[in-house]
């Protein structure tokens, strides 16, 4: 039987919807965690649908004039230096006018932009554009932040390649010195900008309007660097899961069952003694079932629920393919955007774990996601910086635990498959 039922496919292209070309133009002495910040912000707008791209003047600097310039290389007082160093951000500023001209939605200017004069200048440049400005100002005198960026990140840079790291970090205080010398931080009423003050003990919004920037604010006010253990993993298996059903509300099976006693000893093993473990699940009793030998009590998302299949909820994906040829055909082509009728699209599922993701980015202790395929995709690539049209493919397999632990620059990832064994039939869940 042919079910008369259309494909629905968004038209748009991811970010389309909102686009307001915007230039991020990142402010701070070194070592204050700017290119974090950048790197950060890109991978959570680029999640969104909203292209992205950092242009670090750094990286111009360490491929035009080489990596080891030393501290005086940047001293006020050293002209030529000085001059090099306007040029090289002039080329990474017109890099990033013309990939934005060219379609891109956000660029990150990722500079020391350290006095108001180069602020000016970029703004004046931009505003010939027609680009509005919003300056992301990293402002930080605890020594203490400073001295772990300078250790965690700064002198692994290829700045200090084989490089005695005492004199690596001698040479990297005084190159801080000469920025600081001549540092004015924002406080201009008429700009645009948010100042991020102690690693969020305080944040300043300045004339912050408009969709784009002010989604920004959530997720700059709890951004930290705590490591901890972020466990990925789809419901023991289901009902459906051994029938290939997509969808519905089942409940486990037996093996699903024994998964959850296996995952309750996993995190058991691998959270530490004194440390309280968030248990999220959906609202679905597959999931609530596999965190019950865990807490009776997990925290219960409904943006964890699996994507609504629609009309297709409870098909096989063979019924699919045989009673609604053009769904299947249609979601095939474009299984990123395509909307199940009366469903939702891989793109809808993103927009809707958007507040998810600001909370597990503010969580200091291990987390541990009990959802659904689609869901877990979607949250592993914007855990992975993985582009989001990317999601329909990336792999998570039943009784499977994906641990994530954020890094300076990502995540490093471990996967562990716990017993049992259980074929998997690919359909949602
Ligand atoms: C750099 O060369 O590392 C940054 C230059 C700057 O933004 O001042």
């Amino acid at each position: 039987m042919e079910r008369a039922v259309s494909g629905v496919r968004s038209k748009r292209v991811p970010g389309e919807r909102d686009k307001a070309t915007t230039v991020l133009s990142m402010v701070g002495l070194p070592a204050r965690g700017k290119t974090y910040i950048g790197r950060r912000v890109a991978r959570y707008l680029s999640w969104l649908g909203h292209p992205t791209r950092v242009f670090n003047v750094g990286s111009y600097r360490r491929r035009q004039i080489g990596a080891s310039q030393p501290a005086d290389f940047f001293a006020p007082t050293n002209k030529e230096g000085r001059q090099v160093l306007h040029d090289l951000a002039m080329t990474a500023l017109d890099d990033m006018l013309a990939w934005l001209r060219e379609g891109g939605e956000v660029g990150i200017f990722d500079a020391t932009n350290s006095t108001k004069e180069r602020r000016r200048f970029v703004e004046e440049r931009c505003r010939k554009e027609g680009l509005p400005v919003v300056f992301i100002e990293s402002f930080c005198n605890d020594p203490a932040v400073i001295e772990a960026n300078v250790r965690d990140t700064k002198l692994k840079s290829p700045d200090y390649v084989d490089m005695d790291p005492d004199a690596a970090a001698q040479d990297f205080l005084r190159r801080i010195a000469h920025y600081e010398s001549m540092y004015e931080t924002l406080d201009d009423p008429n700009q645009s900008y948010i100042k991020i003050i102690d690693v969020g003990r305080q944040v300043i919004l300045n004339r912050i309007h408009g969709y784009l920037p002010a989604r920004l604010a959530p997720l700059l006010i709890d951004l930290h660097v705590s490591p901890r253990p972020i466990w990925l993993t789809r419901h023991g298996q289901s009902a459906y899961n051994q029938h290939g059903r997509i969808g519905g509300d089942p409940e486990l099976s037996p093996a699903g069952e024994e998964y959850a006693k296996h995952l309750a000893e996993f995190v058991r093993k691998n959270a530490k003694r004194d440390q309280e473990v968030a248990v999220w699940t959906s609202t679905l009793r597959r999931t609530i079932q596999t965190a019950t030998k865990i807490t009776r009590s997990p925290r219960t998302w409904r943006a964890l629920d699996e994507i609504d299949a629609g009309v297709c909820d409870g098909m096989t994906y063979d019924q699919v393919r045989i009673e609604m040829p053009d769904v299947w055909a249609a979601r095939s082509a474009d299984k990123f955007r395509y909307r199940y009728p009366r469903g939702e699209s891989y793109e809808d599922v993103i927009q809707r774990l958007d507040p998810l993701i600001i909370q597990l980015e503010r969580q200091r202790s291990p987390t541990l996601v009990i959802a659904h395929q689609a869901v877990l995709r979607s949250i592993y690539a914007y855990l992975m910086d993985r582009p989001p049209g990317e999601c329909p493919s990336i792999s998570v397999p039943l009784h499977t635990v994906i641990q994530l632990t954020p890094t300076a620059y990502g995540c490093e990832e471990k996967r562990f498959a716990l017993p049992p064994h259980v074929e998997d039939q690919g359909a949602g869940g």
